[in-house]
Parts: C-alpha cells; structure tokens; sequence
C-alpha cells in the first residue's frame, strides 16, 4: 500500500512518469511517453497502487495510413494515430478529435503542446464561473494537475483530475492559457504586447480507450419524450451527442455510457461520462483505423471561435467519469449518490422535498382567484406541503404574453400573492412561485423599454418563438434584472420555492462565445439567488425536462422531468432519466387525469405509482376530485411520506425496463439496507 508521510492511503500515485489515480474500485493509470505526450494506460477496475504499466505504443499494428504520420521523437518513430493520448492537438501527424483546435496570429492552426511538469494537491478546488463537483475537508480527495505548453505559440494546457475516492468518481477540466507574447512581429504591431490566440475548439477532456468492440447508450429524446434509452455500437468514424439549441435540450442529454457490449443493468463493464454544463455540448466518440475508441467531451465547437489575449485563461466545464464492472446499474447508483452528496446543495441531503400541489395541468394561465382558493383548501386536506401557483400570476395579461414583467395581476388577484401565500399557510403548506425569468414576450412593458436586451444580430429583428425573446444573460444589467424581479417576489411574498421554467430554444445568437457567456451570466444569476436565498427550492424545468443536467443540479435540486405526465409514457421517461440522475431530482406528479368518479379510480392508482416512483407531488385541479378519489389521493400523499427517505435518499435498482417489455419494476434500498421499497 502507499502511503504519504502522515500514514495516509493516497489517492494519487505518482511513480517516475505514471500517475495512477485510485477510487476506492476503480484505477485509472495515465503517464508520459517520451516525456512529452500525456498517454493514457488503463481505466477499469482498481489495480495494485504500486504496478508499473509500460505503454505499448509500437506494438500496436499500424495500418497503412499511420505510416505516413510517424514521426521521430527522440530517436523513436512513434505513431501517431497509435498513441493513446490524454490530449491531442491539431496539426501533428494526429487525425482523430482533437482535444484543442487554436488559431494562431499567423492564420497556422497547427499546436505541440509538451508536458512541462505536474502537481498534487489535496482537495479540490470548484470551478471558476462555472458549476462543479465539491469536496468537504476530510473527504479522501485529491487533485493531479499535468500542465502543458506549446513554445511557439504560447498556448498552455492545465489538465486538471480529481480523484473523489469514496464516491469512485474521478474528475476531469482543463483550463487554457495565453502564455503570449509569442509572436514579437504581430505583437509590436497590435502594440499590446502579445498575440491573441483564437480557440476553435477547446474540449474538457479526451481519452483513448484499447481498440475493442465497444458500445454506447446516448438519451435521445424530444418534447415530453425526453431521455429514451438508444444503444449503438461504436463503429469507425465520429459519432456525436450534442446540442447547439442554447441549452443541453430535450433531443440529447450531457450524459452518455460506454460499454461492452455484453454488459448488461447488472454485469459487465460500463463507463460514464457526464459534463457538470447545461449549454451547448459535444460528447463524440471515435473509432480510429487502428481501433482505438476516442472519446471527446466539452463545449460544442461548432461556430466556436473564443479570443485569448495575452494572459487570459478559459476554463472549460466539468467532466465527471465513472466506471463499473457490475453493470450499468452500479454506473447509475456511483452518479446518484455523489450527485447528491457532492453536487447538489446540502441543505437537501437529509431533507425531504415538500409534497407539491402545482395546478398547472389543470387549469392552465387560466384561473381566478378563487379556484385557487378551492385547489389549496383540498392540497391541504390531501396533506400537500407545498402550492405551486405556475404560470399566470403576472403582468399586464396575467399569461404567458407578459414574461419579463414579474409584478402580480391584480385584475386576476386581485388580494395579492401575499394573500395566497396566507391561505396556503393556514391549510399547512408553504407557498412557491413559477417564473420564466430568461424569456421576455414581445408584448410584455419590458420589451418595450429594452428592446435590445434580447439575444439578436445588430440592425436586424429578432423572430420570438412562442411570443417570446429570450434575453441576453451575457449582459450583468440582464443578469441584475433577474436577480432583482424574483428575489423581490421571494421577499415580498415569504417564497420557499420557485419553479424557474424556461420555455424556448436560442436564436439569433450572435456566436458561440455569446452562448457561452450567456451560460456565464445565467450561472452567476443562480449562484446569486441560492446564495442569498438558502430558505427557498429551486426547481429547474424547460419545457418539461429541456435542461435537466448535472450543471442544473449544481444550483437547482430537482427538475420537472416532462410535460408528459400520462403514466404509461412516464415510466419511459422516468427510467431513462435514472441512468444519470437520481431519483429524488426527477419531479415526477400525478397529472391531469380524467376523474371525478365516484368508485376508485385505477388509473388514478397507476398514475400515483409512478410518481412516487420519483420526487412525488400533484399536478392536477384538486377541486374536481370526487370523494373517494381524495380519499385515494391522501392515501397515496400519506404513503409517500412514509417512504420518501428511502426512494429519494437510498439505492435505485432498475429491475425491468419499460423498454424492453411490459412490465417496469423499480427498486429503493435504504443506505443502511434495513429497508426497501418496490414497485
Ligand atoms: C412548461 C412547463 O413544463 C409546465 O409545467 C408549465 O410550467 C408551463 N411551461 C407554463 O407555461
């Protein structure tokens, strides 16, 4: 066993120039070749801390087109679509993804970044700007930084990898720097000392996995069918899960697994690999001639043109890599509990989410004061914790034609929120509030005093999509708006959760970087409002579940999984969505069915089982229930707060899946494994 000078088991063994990172079952070796290449050696299951790989790169058979890209390094020919490279640049003899693609002042896009040294530090360190992992002192957490630098043009990598050896995860960023100036010519004629480097595509990370059959589950999906469960096999050439519509969208997921193909939910070897990001993503796999399987994941490089100056760094998002050998479900369960643990807030790691009563589907924009009266009269005899009052409430039209003016319609309310709240209090429940506060409607009284805060090209109109513009969170009096508009309301009204909706897709983007910056902006405006609001849920939602990410989960603990709420479709939705979340972030409630019967209603009783087979509530006009079917319903809210510790807060075994045939069965073991539901 290794040990540091205090006694201690490290997580990181550095051995000459191998690095072997230990979770508590996995291994995931890299090391130097030449002492230039960050090379990868092995990831799976853990090894002994002390073993020594020697990288195999000539041995591997070269094909015809490898010959023409060996190069001399040292007096050794190596191969270079041969080596199993941590990270790749462009230009050099590599023809897979790379991992930096940079243009230099001279119009030359060609980098050779070489290994400069390392450090090991304990902890580690959240991301600057952007959502991460987090380590408390005392987790057995260490970080491996392996910097890298291109002399001729001064353009610097710092790989970062943490090591959560409890949680059997290991993290991966990389932050690039500007080393300038590189080019004395084009410096003394910009007079700013230095050239300006332009990132053309800056990944969070790569890795070469051994050639092997080899297959991937990606999410696909669309509105109110979002994340199904797709299998592909990785054949030759680049496949790509991404998303260019401003959000990490419905159609494809941050998420993705690799496995073999013989692995199954239970047995076999499965890798994960997560981006803690909720805008425009890339996650490509890539079979090279030789059969190695690269793996890229990061920002989308599409448009992507990002200028460093001199001195200025990027860094770009997190990505989270997991590995079982027991099968995907061991993969599900690694990310549910450090996402728990380690991500979302810890307010919410021993706390049990209040039972909503949201009427949305019931009601729609469309109410009056007084039905919502009625709905939370009946939440409260049901025993709902918490009433919802969605869209509706605001503005000058009192619907969805007013986003971006937060104030109360008091033709529709005419008491106030204050009021709702009260009644709410009085009948036992808190209160929570909808907004859509990244949209503004092109008819709403902020449109027509900012016209320009919207995403749009210069001198040319922008098109809304459903009425609405969506606003330009790379500007801080944007931002400051937001923050502004909702955190009165929380004050105002004593909020203790919003459902922060957002119901468009981007366009007219100026470029990538404005979509990045406006992930920038978007993320300090959260970062902000649950910093100084630590009393209030935010739940995310768009569309349904068009963002439900790790990036998301950072700030916001729980998302509507879909605006799909019949319970058929939702087992789908739901199932899929476990693969890489857990089950307490997935909002899952009983919809708009038809009822008012006066014998139990089954499909009531189907629909009530598959909520509480996630993060359970109500998303239905209570008012319309008969007796026997609120009977039903406080039955089912009784039943789920007996069992909510152990569905949110244990072990989520998929069993049978909605997709393979017609039965679903689920699962939820206790940590401490005394207690289990299944349904
Ligand atoms: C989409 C959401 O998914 C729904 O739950 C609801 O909040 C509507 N938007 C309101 O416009």
């Amino acid at each position: 066993m290794i040990l540091n000078g205090e006694g201690e088991k490290m997580a990181i063994i550095q051995n000459g120039n191998q690095f072997h990172l230990q979770t508590k079952n996995t291994s995931y070796i890299l090391g130097i070749y030449q002492d230039k290449y960050p090379v990868h050696f092995y990831w799976g299951e853990r090894l002994e801390p002390d073993i020594s790989l020697e990288y195999q790169a000539e041995s591997v058979s070269v094909d015809r087109a490898s010959c023409f890209a060996r190069q001399l390094v040292e007096g050794k020919w190596v191969f270079e679509p041969d080596l199993k490279k941590e990270f790749s640049a462009v230009g050099k003899g590599d023809y897979r993804i790379p991992t930096v693609h940079a243009r230099y002042a001279d119009g030359s896009t060609v980098s050779d970044l070489s290994y400069e040294g390392f450090r090991i530090t304990e902890g580690k360190k959240e991301l600057e700007g952007l959502p991460s992992l987090y380590v408390f002192e005392g987790d057995r957490a260490q970080t491996l930084e392996l910097f890298l630098k291109d002399p001729d043009t001064g353009l610097k990598a710092a790989l970062s990898y943490t090591v959560l050896e409890d949680y059997d995860v290991i993290t991966r960023s990389i932050r690039y720097v500007n080393d300038g100036p590189s080019d004395p010519q084009s410096a003394s004629m910009s007079g700013e000392g230095g050239s300006d480097i332009h990132l053309l595509s800056a990944m969070s990370m790569t890795v070469d996995l051994p050639a092997a059959p080899m297959q991937y589950i990606q999410f696909p999906g669309d509105w109110a069918r979002e994340r199904s469960v797709e299998c592909c096999d990785v054949k030759h050439g680049i496949a790509s899960v991404s998303s260019s519509r401003g959000y990490s969208s419905h159609c494809n997921n941050p998420f993705l697994i690799l496995k073999e193909p013989s692995t199954t939910e239970k047995q076999g070897q499965a890798y994960g690999l997560a981006l803690v990001y909720s805008g425009n993503f890339a996650i490509q796999i890539e079979k090279a001639p030789v059969g190695t399987i690269r793996v890229a994941a990061g920002l989308d490089s599409f448009d992507l043109d990002w200028t460093l100056k001199p001195g200025e760094s990027f860094q770009t998002p997190e990505t989270v890599l997991a590995y079982s050998a027991q099968g995907m479900n061991r993969l599900s369960q690694i990310y549910h509990r450090v996402y728990r643990d380690r991500l979302m807030d810890q307010r919410y790691l021993h706390a049990s989410r209040p039972i909503v009563i949201n009427k949305y589907e019931g009601t729609g924009s469309d109410f009056t004061e007084q039905q919502l009266i009625d709905i939370i009269r009946v939440g409260g005899e049901v025993g709902a914790e918490m009433f919802v009052l969605d869209s509706g409430w605001y503005g000058r039209y009192g619907n969805g034609n007013s986003c971006g003016d937060w104030y109360v319609n008091e033709e529709k309310l005419p008491h106030g929120l204050k009021y709702l709240a009260e009644e709410a209090k009085a009948c036992g429940m808190q209160m929570g509030l909808w907004f859509e506060p990244e949209m503004m409607t092109v008819k709403s009284d902020l449109y027509r005093e900012h016209p320009d805060w919207c995403l749009h090209v210069k001198g040319r109109e922008s098109a809304p999509i459903y009425g609405r513009v969506v606003l330009d969170l790379s500007r801080p009096e944007v931002c400051e708006y937001i923050i502004g508009s909702v955190g009165r309301q929380i004050e105002e009204v004593g909020l203790t959760y919003i459902k922060w909706d957002c119901n468009r897709y981007f366009t007219e983007t100026a470029d990538q970087m404005q979509a990045h910056k406006y992930m920038l902006g978007f993320y300090h405006v959260l970062k902000t409002l649950t910093t100084k609001y630590p009393g209030v849920l935010f739940e995310g939602c768009s569309g349904g579940g068009g963002r439900f990410d790790a990036g998301m989960l950072r700030y916001m603990p729980q998302t509507w999984t879909s605006d799909m709420t019949k319970p058929e479709e939702r087992l789908c939705i739901q199932h899929g969505t476990s693969y890489g979340y857990p089950v307490v972030s997935m909002a899952s409630h009983i919809g708009q069915i038809e009822v008012g019967k006066n014998a139990r209603n089954p499909y009531l009783e189907f629909s009530a089982l598959v909520a509480m087979g996630g993060n359970f509530g109500l998303e239905m006009d209570l008012s319309l229930l008969s007796e026997t079917e609120k009977a039903q319903v406080k039955g089912y809210v009784e039943t789920y707060k007996r069992l909510r510790h152990i569905i949110c807060q244990g072990d989520f075994y998929r069993l049978e899946s909605p997709f393979d045939g017609p039965y679903t069965t689920w699962e939820y073991v206790s940590r401490d494994r005394s207690e289990a539901v299944l349904l």
